[in-house]
């Protein structure tokens, strides 16, 4: 089990900078997960973190001491990537048992070792395989064998589930669960997968651009998200998102009209000033059909078996989405009524800070 502190954390290319002040604690036997869109740099911190690349400023300690100028073998981290990265010409055993062998332990230790770690995975009858012969999954389970083989403090995932089928995803998501309750080791775990970050994380870290925009356990980013960008990319499908004016404040709630003059009430803790432009956000789970509600025009009924999204204009033109259970009864072209929980509602400034 390790600790590691990442401090203003830098890393440019050229004139790019790619992460920009870093700062985070990660606890000892943590899951921290990393998310963010394409290009924010997720794959450049784990490799930081790793030592297959050095940071351009700021400082990565691991256990409390300062690692920047340690090579990877000296961290204690072994590191899964997405594409398995396999030696294609050794069987799964000597694959696994690859690292320990070039530490030149002795072969008898790496047998055993390599036996017990297969039997933890469910890999035993398949050491004496070519990578060839193996399915995708038993694959990634090898790739995270091989990891484990080495007996690291820390574990860096990155997007270790994406090139497997849903069914094999749910399976290994829950064998990695595992493992980590297990191993009692620090993991870091970087995905696409909202479900992935949502079940398997102590901590999100949410990225953007280079920055850490929020981190916090997964259900407080979903409830609270700090910012409009937070709040959109946690959670699918995504928060929906309405321009207001602030009209009255009276006994703890404010009172914001839409774009069609639609005024309506949101608790909020205090005031903001009468005529301030807000951005209101509601989730999809949160506006629900009520008879004599607000005119909600359905355009695209998805009915997904275990539920069903509507989506259409709301509001004055607003593009939203309900979510509703699977049996609901709903036409394209339809107008339904419908309220949405008021006390869930979230109010975002111009710069997209959340205020209320
Ligand atoms: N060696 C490099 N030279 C120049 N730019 C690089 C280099 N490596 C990465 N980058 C850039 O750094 C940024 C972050 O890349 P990174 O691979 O960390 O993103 P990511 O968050 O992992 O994205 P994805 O979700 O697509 O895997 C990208 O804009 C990328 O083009
Ligand atoms: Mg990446």
């Amino acid at each position: 089990m390790s600790t590691i502190s990442l401090r203003k954390l830098q890393k440019s290319y050229g004139a790019a900078h790619v992460l920009r002040d870093i700062d985070l604690e990660v606890e000892d036997g943590a899951f921290v997960v990393f998310v963010g869109p394409s290009g924010c740099g997720k794959s450049t911190l784990l490799r930081m973190i790793s030592g297959l690349d050095t940071p351009s400023g700021g400082e990565i300690f691991i256990d409390g001491n300062l690692v920047n100028d340690v090579d990877p073998k000296g961290r204690g981290i072994a590191m899964v990537f997405q594409s398995y990265a396999l030696y294609p010409h050794m069987t799964v055993a000597e694959n696994m048992g690859f690292g320990l062998k070039i530490e030149g332990r002795p072969k008898e230790e790496i047998q055993a070792t390599v036996g017990k770690v297969a039997q933890t995975l469910q890999l035993e009858p398949l050491l004496k395989r070519m990578p060839r012969d193996l399915s995708g999954g038993q694959r990634q389970r090898v790739a995270i064998g091989r990891a484990i083989v080495r007996d690291p403090n820390v574990f860096l995932f990155d997007e270790p589930l994406s090139n497997l089928d849903a069914e094999l995803r749910i399976e290994m998501r829950q064998e990695i669960a595992r493992l980590h309750k297990q191993l009692d080791a620090t993991m870091i775990y970087v995905t696409h997968d909202q479900v992935e970050a949502m079940t398997l994380a102590d901590k999100i870290v949410v990225l953007r651009a280079g920055r850490v925009e929020q981190v916090g356990n997964p259900i407080e980013l979903y409830e609270n998200p700090a910012n409009e960008f937070v709040a959109g990319f946690i959670g699918s499908p995504k928060m929906n998102m309405f321009d207001v004016t602030v009209t009255d404040f009276v006994d703890g709630n404010t009172t914001v009209a839409f774009a069609d003059g639609t005024q309506i009430a949101i608790p909020t803790a205090s005031s903001p000033s009468s005529g301030d432009r807000l951005r209101c956000g509601i989730r999809p789970e949160h506006i629900s059909p009520q008879k004599g509600g607000t005119p909600f025009a359905v355009e695209v009924v998805e009915r997904l078996g275990h539920g069903t999204y509507l989506y259409g204009g709301f509001l004055g033109g607003e593009k939203i989405c309900l979510s509703l259970p699977q049996d609901y009864a709903a036409a394209a072209d339809e107008t339904i009524g419908v309220a949405f929980d008021r006390d869930k509602a979230r109010l975002f400034d111009q710069d997209g800070k959340r205020v209320y």
